[in-house]
């Protein structure tokens, strides 16, 4: 070997022992800590070997007991998308005290009336005239008083033309609670002088009840990463809603309502604000929203891993069973490729496939899994890969947290309630249909 080939044998050498030197350390961790083989084992008591939606009601108890800890003299409205399911909803009505629930689809709307009647309902986007029609020739009378009890959304001029024309079609008496942009820019009002308009129209329409306001903020649990950004966007929600009040307060019809008094009527109106992300801003603000909604808060999915909620804890899980498991790595289509890449990376030494798959979830239990961006996701079998160091086997199950709860809540039949670490119920979700 020459000098030449030497220097060049060296360099490569060292190129070499510096990619391996970079190799990921590894993730893998063992088994399930003992909260999840609990879990695993009530799993299997019950026989259940599908994935699973479990719902830990000892945990989802604590965050309501934060909620309530934090919103004070205000009123709380669960937000249903994120909760959807009756029994759960009734849960949290109990333990909160509150009758408030804001939904999202007109199905759940019906639902809700049949099975949760004394509810105290605001609807949290703004229904096509025709799923309004649909929720009130469906709605068989009953308990659920829609004329007292329901507040649909109108973001526009035009709907609240259309629920005019409904009303007066179907000879309904309609509340109205009138969605107006705070800063997020999803709609709604964006001028306090088109509030004014509105109710000008309202008054001169005696089905048409004015019932309040919703303005939602969630642009600024963005800015979480930059508290002073983040304050300074909250400042500008608050100073716009309170642009919006200026005007209930000083309409001729409703004049000393807002705050205090009528909504037009002799009910005081419906001032909601909020969601999980930004609900506790709202603690140091005073006289603005008589009311908070909250949702996903209460089952905490990996989206809502925020500094602001950091007093809530996951309730939420999927349990998955394995159907397979090898060690190594067989892509198809990647040849002598796959030792090389487990062998560079421990945490592609071993390969799962589990019973489902793709949901909107991560494996966090045990520790360490991932999905192989290469084989890609499935919702059949979907691949997951471990370091050796991964106690999991066929049969066992792996535990994924949501990323969020809406409609994934939706994606498993019945929810497996837990108390103490075990299954001790099963509550049906909202139902799609109607
Ligand atoms: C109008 C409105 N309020 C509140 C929320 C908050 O829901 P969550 O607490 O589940 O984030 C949402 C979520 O989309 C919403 O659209």
């Amino acid at each position: 070997m020459n000098r030449r080939q030497f220097l060049f044998a060296a360099a490569c050498s060292a190129a070499g022992l510096a990619v391996w030197a970079s190799r990921p350390a590894s993730r893998g961790e063992g088994g399930h800590p003992s909260y999840f083989a609990q879990l695993e084992r009530s799993l299997r008591e019950h026989g259940l070997a599908r994935p699973t939606m479990l719902v830990d009601l000892d945990r989802f108890d604590r965050n309501v007991d934060t909620v309530l800890a934090e919103i004070g003299a205000r009123r709380i409205r669960w937000v249903t998308k994120s909760l959807p399911s009756p029994r759960l909803l009734e849960h949290a009505m109990k333990r909160a005290g509150t009758s408030r629930l804001m939904p999202f689809h007109q199905p759940f709307l019906n639902q809700i009336a049949r099975e949760l009647p004394a509810s105290d309902v605001l609807l949290g986007k703004p229904m096509p005239v025709v799923a309004a029609d649909r929720f009130h020739r469906t709605h068989a009378p009953g308990p659920f008083d829609p004329a007292r009890q329901l507040q649909w959304l109108i973001d526009t001029p035009e709907r609240l033309r259309q629920y005019r024309e409904l009303a007066a079609g179907q000879d309904l008496h309609l509340r109205i609670n009138v969605e107006i942009d705070v800063g997020l820019h999803r709609g709604g009002l964006a001028d306090p002088a088109e509030l004014a308009r509105l109710l000008a129209v309202v008054d001169s329409d005696p089905r048409i009840e004015f019932a309040g306001l919703m303005g939602y903020d969630a642009h600024v649990a963005k800015l979480a990463a930059m508290p002073g950004e983040q304050a300074r966007a909250f400042e500008r929600v608050r100073r716009r809603y309170e642009a919006f009040l200026d005007v209930l307060r000083t309409h001729p019809a409703r004049a000393g309502a807002a705050g205090s008094g009528a909504a037009g009527g002799n009910e005081a109106p419906t001032l909601n604000a909020a969601g999980s992300p930004t609900y506790r801003l709202w603690s140091d603000v005073a006289g603005i929203a008589s009311e908070l909604s909250v949702g996903s808060g209460l089952v905490k999915p990996l989206d809502f891993d925020l500094p602001i909620l950091e007093p809530h804890v996951p309730a939420v899980y999927i349990a998955a069973p394995v159907l397979k498991s090898a060690d190594g790595l067989s892509l198809p289509a990647l040849g002598p490729l796959n030792d090389l890449w487990s062998l560079w990376d421990p945490n592609r030494a071993r390969t799962f496939f589990v019973y489902g798959g793709n949901w909107l979830a991560r494996p966090v239990s045990p520790p360490g899994l991932s999905e192989n961006p290469v084989f890609g996701r499935s919702s059949n079998q979907e691949m997951l890969n471990g370091a050796r160091s991964v106690e999991l086997d066929v049969d066992g199950f792996v535990f994924y947290r949501p990323t969020q709860s809406e409609s994934v809540m939706l994606q498993f039949g019945d929810l497996a309630v837990v108390r103490g670490g075990r299954i001790v119920d099963f509550w049906p979700v909202l139902d799609e249909r109607g």
